[in-house]
C-alpha cells in the first residue's frame, strides 16, 4: 500500500512509519515539527528513518530509508495538504498529527482547536475529495473520561471528557462518523492506552521522571500515587495499527477500537520498576490529584483481538527496553 502517516516526526508516528515501511509499504511521513516539545528530539527521531534536518524543507518530499519519503507540512495547510493527496494517490491514511497533552490542554485549549479540529477537518475533506481507502486516525483512552465502568468498552458512553484534549479527541470521532455515513468512507479510530518505550514523548511520565531521578530532582505524583494506567509498550501499539491498515476489509465502515495492553498497572508499581531499571532513588513530592488527570484506564481490547492483536510485552520488559534507550539518548553513564 501506498501510505501517509501524519506525525510522523513524533513518538508513535515515527514508529509507525519505520515498521509499515520495513514490512514493504510505501510510505510518506508528514509532520509540521513544532516545538512543543523540543525539536532536537523530532529530528533525532527522523534521522532514525533516514531523513537528514538539513535536507528538510517546508512542502519538499526529501528521501530517506527505503520505502520511506518525509515532507515537512502543516495538517492545517488545507491547500497544500489537497495538492500531496491530489498527487500522490495514497491508499491508506494513518493519522497521529495532534497536539497531545493533556495538562497543556488545559491552559492552551486553543492548539487543540487548531491541530486537532480544524486539522482534522482538513484530514477529513482530503479523504473525501481524493477517495481514500482508509483512514485510520488517534483517538484516545482519555474520552472514557473518569468512568469506573472497567474495562473499558468501547460501546460504554464517552460523553464525558475531563480534559478539553478528551474533547477534541471524542469531536474527532464524532466528525469522522459523519463523514464516514455521508461520504461512505472507511474510517478507524483507534483509542491508544498510555503507550511507552523508546523515542517516548518528553511531557510524558517516563521520560520525566527519568530525567528527575538522574538529576536527583523529586518527580511529582498526583493524587498521592493513587493511579493505574493501562501502560502499552509502543512495539504493541505499533502492531495494532498495523493490523488494522492491512485488514481493512474485515472492518466495518466506521468503528472505534481500543488499543491497550488490557492490564493496567498501578502508577506507583511502573516507577519503582523504572527506578530499578535505572538505579535511582526517586525522591517523592506527593501532590493532589490534578484537573483533567483520570484516576485509572483499563482497555477491554476484544475487538481488536477479533483481528489477531495480541500485546506481548510485559510492563518490566518494556521499561527495561525504555531505559536502555533513556541512557543511550540523554547519554547517562550508570
Ligand atoms: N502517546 C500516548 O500515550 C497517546 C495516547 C493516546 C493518544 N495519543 C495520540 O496519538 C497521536 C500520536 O501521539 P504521540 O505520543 O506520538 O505525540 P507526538 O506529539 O510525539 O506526535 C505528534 C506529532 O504531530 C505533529 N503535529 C502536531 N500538529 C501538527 C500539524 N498541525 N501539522 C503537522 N504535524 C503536526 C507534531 O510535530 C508531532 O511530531 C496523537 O494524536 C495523540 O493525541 C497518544
Amino acid at each position: 500500500m501506498k501510505i501517509l502517516v501524519t506525525g510522523a516526526a513524533g513518538f508513535i508516528g515515527m514508529h509507525t512509519a519505520a515498521k509499515m515501511a520495513a514490512d514493504g509499504h510505501r510510505v510518506i511521513g508528514l509532520d509540521n515539527i513544532n516545538s512543543y516539545y523540543e525539536t532536537q528530539l523530532k529530528f533525532d527521531r527522523l534521522l532514525q528513518l533516514g531523513i537528514e534536518k538539513e535536507d528538510i524543507r517546508y512542502n519538499s518530499k526529501v528521501s530517506g530509508l527505503p520505502n520511506f519519503e518525509f515532507i515537512e507540512l502543516d495538517i492545517q495547510d488545507a491547500g497544500n495538504l489537497n495538492t500531496l493527496f491530489a498527487r500522490e494517490n495514497f491508499d491508506c491514511i494513518i493519522h497521529l498529527a495532534a497536539q497531545a497533552g493533556v495538562r497543556y490542554s488545559i491552559t492552551n485549549p486553543r492548539d487543540y482547536i487548531d491541530n486537532n479540529i480544524i486539522g482534522f477537518f482538513n484530514i477529513l475533506e482530503a479523504c473525501r475529495q481524493f477517495s481514500i481507502n482508509h483512514l485510520i486516525f488517534a483517538s484516545s483512552s482519555s474520552v472514557y473520561g473518569n468512568s469506573d465502568d472497567v474495562p473499558f468498552s468501547e460501546n460504554q458512553k464517552t460523553d464525558a471528557p475531563v480534559s478539553f484534549y478528551a474533547a477534541t479527541k471524542k469531536s474527532n470521532e464524532v466528525m469522522a462518523h459523519a463523514y464516514s455515513d455521508l461520504y461512505k468512507i472507511k474510517i478507524t479510530g483507534l483509542r491508544f492506552f498510555t503507550v511507552y518505550g523508546p523515542w517516548g514523548r518528553p511531557d510524558m511520565a517516563p521520560v520525566l521522571f527519568a530525567k528527575a531521578g538522574v538529576n536527583k530532582k523529586p518527580i511529582k505524583i498526583f493524587n498521592n500515587g493513587n493511579q493505574s494506567r493501562d501502560f502499552t509498550y509502543i512495539d504493541d501499539i505499533v502492531e495494532g495499527i498495523k493490523i488494522v491498515a492491512e485488514n481493512s476489509k474485515d472492518i466495518e465502515n466506521y468503528k472505534i477500537l481500543n488499543i491497550g495492553k488490557g492490564a493496567p498497572d498501578l502508577l506507583m508499581d511502573f516507577v519503582t520498576t523504572l527506578g530499578k531499571e535505572l538505579n535511582v532513588d526517586f525522591i517523592y513530592d506527593f501532590q493532589p490529584a490534578q484537573k483533567g488527570d483520570v484516576i485509572a484506564t483499563f482497555a477491554n481490547t476484544k475487538a481488536l483481538e477479533n483481528l489477531g492483536y495480541k500485546p506481548k510485552t510485559s510492563l518490566f520488559d518494556g521499561i527495561h527496553e525504555f531505559v536502555d534507550w533513556f541512557k543511550k539518548y540523554y547519554k547517562i553513564a550508570r
